[in-house]
């Protein structure tokens, strides 16, 4: 089969990918530059179809080598959330927004086929109404979700009769990685129903589409496989129909799962909100998510009983606070 590259290879979602790719037989080539370490990843080493280039994607040289050789790039790399993002908008622009355009022209001068951008459902922002589709307005409420949609219009920028592109707008995460995250509403209220018998609920009537990080995963590979007329210069949202809820919702079946948790409520300013419609990829890819958020919380549970999360308060687990520490070491 031919190489395959996963830029954030080594990320919460990415090592998940990492590992569906390798065990559907796929040679994988990670470009990562590893700001959480390898946990995701380490396990593949000694895997002779796997390659780790530790880099960065706005680096010239390791992106040129990185896409050389592969016949698609599946791009998850980049500052990941709005907290990171907000640190430095400069920082932002330059890996999120050149660091994917640089990844686009390098992988369309190298022959690469097909380019899948790893978006998110964050840019709809304060949508207006419920079960929103790929049609329906955008109105991003942060400069995380304010590139992505430039990207998103480089992207289709970069299309030709011979580089198929799509981008995926995936809803919030949830579930266990390898590489944990615990600034991800779901996983973030589970960690603390767990070790702390108290979760903060900011706001409450927020919507939330949510979308299990081996679903996540999946989406990816669907794309890779689908038919490239059906996939060619269209954006997907993510997720399921079923698992829209509101933050309230979500709180209140976190502390059903985990008996004695007290739930605090805190007020919460211009929050995002948006409910969402994923007729489309079902209809357009056959595509299904197959874990619900009851089922990703019982994960949870059972990741942090076996000791499988341990140290939740590492800075590991957050974006935002491990690029803080990453800045003052000068290495962000
Ligand atoms: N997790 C979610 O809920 C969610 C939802 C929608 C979209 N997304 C998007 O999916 C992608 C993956 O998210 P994730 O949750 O796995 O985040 P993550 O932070 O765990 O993974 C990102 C990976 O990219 C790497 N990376 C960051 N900057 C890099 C750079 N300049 N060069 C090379 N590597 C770099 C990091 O080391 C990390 O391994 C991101 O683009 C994110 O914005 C995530």
């Amino acid at each position: 089969m031919d190489k395959i590259l996963a830029t954030g290879g080594a990320g919460y979602i990415g090592s998940i990918l990492t590992k569906q790719l390798l065990d559907a037989g796929h040679s994988v080539r990670v470009l990562d530059c590893l700001f959480f370490g390898d946990s995701g990843i380490k396990q593949f080493h000694k895997n002779e179809n796997f390659e780790l280039i530790n880099g960065r994607i706005e680096n010239p040289e390791a992106a040129k080598k990185a896409v050389k050789g592969c016949s698609a790039v599946l791009h998850l790399a980049g500052l990941a959330n709005d907290a990171s993002c907000d640190i430095s908008e400069e920082k932002t622009r330059l890996i999120n927004y050149e660091g994917t355009k640089l990844l686009l022209k390098y992988a369309k001068s190298a022959g690469v086929q097909r380019f899948i951008y790893g978006s998110s459902a964050s840019i709809y922002g304060a949508g207006k109404n419920i079960s929103l589709t790929e049609s329906s307005p955008l109105s991003p409420v942060s400069l995380y979700a304010k590139y992505r949609i430039r990207c998103e219009e480089a992207l289709f920028d970069a299309a030709s009769k011979d580089f198929t592109v799509c981008a995926l707008r995936k809803s919030t995460v949830f579930g266990y990685s390898p590489r944990q995250r615990l600034d991800l509403v779901i996983n973030a209220m589970s960690a603390h129903a767990f070790n702390r018998h108290e979760i903060t609920q900011m706001g409450g009537s927020q919507w939330r589409p949510n979308l299990h990080v081996s679903d996540a995963a999946n989406a990816y590979i669907t794309c890779l496989r689908a038919d490239k007329d059906a996939i060619h210069k269209q954006v997907f949202n993510v997720g399921s129909n079923s698992e829209n809820y509101t933050v309230g919702q979500i709180a209140q079946m976190i502390a059903d799962e985990f008996p004695n948790t007290k739930i605090v409520h805190k007020e919460v300013a211009n929050s995002a909100s948006y409910n969402l419609n994923f007729d489309k990829i079902g209809r357009t890819l056959g595509y299904k998510a197959k874990v619900s958020v009851k089922e990703g919380i019982a994960e949870l549970k059972n990741a942090l009983n076996n000791n499988l999360i341990p140290a939740y308060e590492n800075n590991i687990y957050y974006n935002a606070k491990r690029m803080l520490d990453l800045q003052k070491e000068g290495a962000f």
